[in-house]
């Protein structure tokens, strides 16, 4: 189906023409970021067009229809919801535990087909934990969106589904049904939640149990602005009514279909013979759930033909042609045995919750994080709670919940501490931050330990062999104070410590050697100042050129850097009029620390106007590093290649973006040749200056 399919015929062609364009790239760009996950277009480039857009239909009123994709947030807030009759009712799934009730299921539904239970084909996907929804297309544009319900009448979160990027508004590609009634799941990311819970934390807002939780709490908020910032996606898994009839189709084929009109589907979908194999890959796929980046509660098996599914038909209220495989729980009830109180590297006191061990899903939890004292107060929690744990992905177990109900007669309350439980110096709030510190900065040993971790850390000087154990062992017998202590190390002290023999003493030597030759941007990033990640660090170093450029700045020409608001500008304004820190830095200079210094971005760079894009992993540079260093010479650095792209650069496991770049015939560099082009240009730069 074509934009201007909608556009009114009474408006000047070229006008029509513009807006049909300006569309097509933004449904593009939006469908490749949302969707395929190859984005396309960069930030800047897809505002700039939304902008010109929404100024073209500004002028001419007519070109606003409801799939433009100035409309996503279109509506304003409602007082509630209407309700939606399911045309098809939304039902609900059996479940099969374990293999045995597999085998149980496919005999079933063989014994009503009078077929073999071997020879039927099964399509088994991810059992996806979000909230429900069902979306309606009329002539390929999004008519009604719901939630279930009660499985027979949801209710109408159209304007709120609308704001979803990965919700099409308009269908794509020629094959376009009549009428389309899809259905899926709106799931938010591990990363997405853990985001939008820490803004909660800071700002006192809703904290989420979970992200199904947190999905179906965003999408059911009357005012779709709010709907918007919330970092949902809506994944297709079944068409419920499509027109005209596809005949004897399959669901992994109406799936393709689906991925091809402009929905996320499954890209874990399998087909499969028989119930052996149904159940060997449920059982893998519950070994790779916490890969997947979302939250998955089992596994879906459904009878793949759809002929076959009409035959089956449904018992109550669900149908007899799938079944749910259900994975083991992410969240478990235990008990709060007592809580400590972790230092970390900027001081920031954190409870963590010491638990009776459970294990969830797969894994025992003895720790979970209580994140602040606001966190405690919001759980209501004591020493001797029983609470429910949740455990997913790589993200650090929470406590999610307290039962109130059984707080046994002697549960205590938890009491924050008024000094640092590792050096005694005062713990302090700031006014408007949720976060304790200890006073204690670089004098406390904990912050010490956390601070030479970073330090040594891959990103930063990247010392092999300075494990966690041995900066322990190092500040406890005060041997190592700063970061300039260790070098100052030697093989015959190293070998007397437990577990360092000759060898390992001498190793260590030898990669502290190498880690005195780094660049500026590393350096920046191993000060561990607050809020100075990496991306900043080299921001920083491709700014200023030099250390002293970067110490002598005001906060004024701090905040002048790309990325670096007051906040930030306040941390290394504060960090550098520190004696300390400035005797620290002298004294690792000293020892032999160096780097070359990079010369300043001022004037035309002689990367001017070209465009560079960086795909794959690099080994011996970070790509923040790379990308500042182009810049610094005046290249822009892009998310994607096209034919305007002056040079990719292709690092280990390079994917689409070097096919794409051999395509176009774009010059391609590896790394080794990356880095002798950035280190010549360089040089020439600093010569004709
Ligand atoms: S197919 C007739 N496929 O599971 C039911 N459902 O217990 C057809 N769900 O509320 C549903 N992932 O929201 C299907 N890949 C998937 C699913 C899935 C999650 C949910 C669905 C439904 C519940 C049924």
């Amino acid at each position: 189906m074509s934009q201007s399919d909608s556009l009114p015929s009474s408006l000047p062609a070229s006008v029509r023409e513009t807006a049909r364009a300006l569309r097509t790239a933004l449904d593009d760009a939006n469908h490749r970021y949302y969707v395929l996950d190859e984005p396309t277009l960069t930030d800047a480039d897809y505002d700039r067009q939304l902008r010109q857009l929404q100024n073209l239909e500004a002028e001419h009123p007519a070109l606003v229809t409801p799939d433009s994709p100035t409309q996503r947030v279109g509506a304003p807030p409602s007082a509630g919801f209407s309700d939606i009759q399911h045309a098809v009712p939304m039902l609900s799934l059996g479940n099969a535990f374990g293999r045995d009730e597999v085998f149980a299921f496919a005999e079933r539904v063989a014994d009503r087909l009078e077929s073999a239970a071997d020879d039927l084909a099964f399509s088994v996907e991810p059992k996806l934990d979000g909230a429900a929804v069902s979306l309606v297309y009329e002539h390929g544009r999004l008519i009604s969106g719901a939630t279930r319900g009660d499985g027979r009448t949801g209710e109408d979160i159209t304007a709120n589904l609308r704001t979803l990027r990965s919700v099409p508004l308009a269908l794509r590609g020629n094959d376009v049904p009549r009428l389309l009634e899809v259905r899926g799941e709106v799931i938010m990311r591990h990363a997405g939640f853990a985001q939008l819970n820490a803004r909660a934390r800071e700002t006192d807002s809703k904290v989420f149990a979970n992200p199904r939780n947190a999905a179906a709490g965003s999408l059911r908020q009357l005012d779709p602005a709010v709907t918007a910032t919330r970092p949902l996606e809506f994944h297709a898994y079944q068409a419920a009514r499509i027109e005209p009839d596809p005949g004897d189709a399959t669901h992994s084929e109406l799936m393709a279909r689906l991925a091809g009109l402009g929905f996320i589907t499954s890209g874990e979908l399998q087909v499969l013979y028989g119930p052996g194999a149904v159940a060997d890959y449920c059982e893998a796929l519950g070994e790779r759930r916490d890969e997947l980046g979302f939250d998955i509660d089992g596994a879906v098996i459904k009878v793949n033909h759809l002929r076959r599914q009409r035959e089956l038909g449904f018992v109550a209220r669900a149908p007899r042609w799938a079944t749910a495989w259900k994975f083991p729980a992410q969240e478990e009830i235990t008990r709060l045995e007592d809580v400590e109180f972790q230092v970390g590297r900027t001081g920031a006191v954190t409870p963590v919750a010491r638990l009776a061990p459970v294990s969830v899903a797969g894994v025992t939890v003895s720790n979970a994080t209580l994140h602040n004292a606001d966190e405690i107060a919001r759980l209501d929690v004591r020493i001797g709670d029983s609470v429910a744990i949740r455990r997913a992905g790589e993200v650090i177990p929470q406590v999610v919940r307290v039962n109130h109900d059984r707080r046994p007669d002697d549960a205590r309350e938890i009491v924050f501490p008024d000094c640092c439980p590792v050096c005694g110096s005062d713990v302090e709030r700031v006014e408007g931050e949720v976060v304790a510190r200890c006073a204690g900065g670089l004098y406390c040993p904990a912050q010490r330990k956390e601070a030479l971790k970073h330090f040594a850390g891959r990103r930063a000087l990247d010392i092999d062999g300075l494990g966690d154990k041995l900066i322990t062992q190092l500040v406890d017998n005060q041997r190592v104070e700063t970061p300039a202590d260790l070098f100052t190390l030697d093989v015959a002290y190293l070998q007397t410590l437990p577990r360092m023999a000759e060898k390992s003493s001498r190793n260590l030597v030898n990669a502290l050697d190498s880690a005195r030759s780094t660049t500026l941007a590393r350096f920046i990033y191993a000060l561990g100042i607050r809020e100075v990640g990496e991306a900043t660090a080299a921001g920083l170093a491709a700014h200023f050129g030099t250390l002293d450029a970067l110490q002598a700045a005001e906060q004024e020409a701090l905040e002048g850097v790309n990325d670096v608001g007051p906040v930030v500008a306040a941390h290394l304004h504060t960090f550098f009029r520190q004696p300390h820190n400035r005797q620290t830095i002298e004294a690792l200079r000293a020892a032999g620390v160096h780097w070359e210094e990079q010369a300043v971005a001022t004037g035309p760079g002689p990367l001017d106007g070209q465009t560079w894009v960086l795909t794959g992993t690099l080994e011996t540079l970070t790509r923040d590093e790379g990308k500042a260093r182009l810049q610094a010479l005046g290249a822009r650095v892009a998310g994607s290649v096209s034919k305007k792209t002056a040079c990719v650069v292709a690092g280990e496991a390079a994917g689409s973006k070097l096919e794409k770049a051999r395509t176009l015939g774009v010059e391609v560099l590896d790394e080794a040749e990356f880095i002798a082009r950035l280190d010549e240009t360089e040089a020439d730069d600093r010569r004709s200056e």
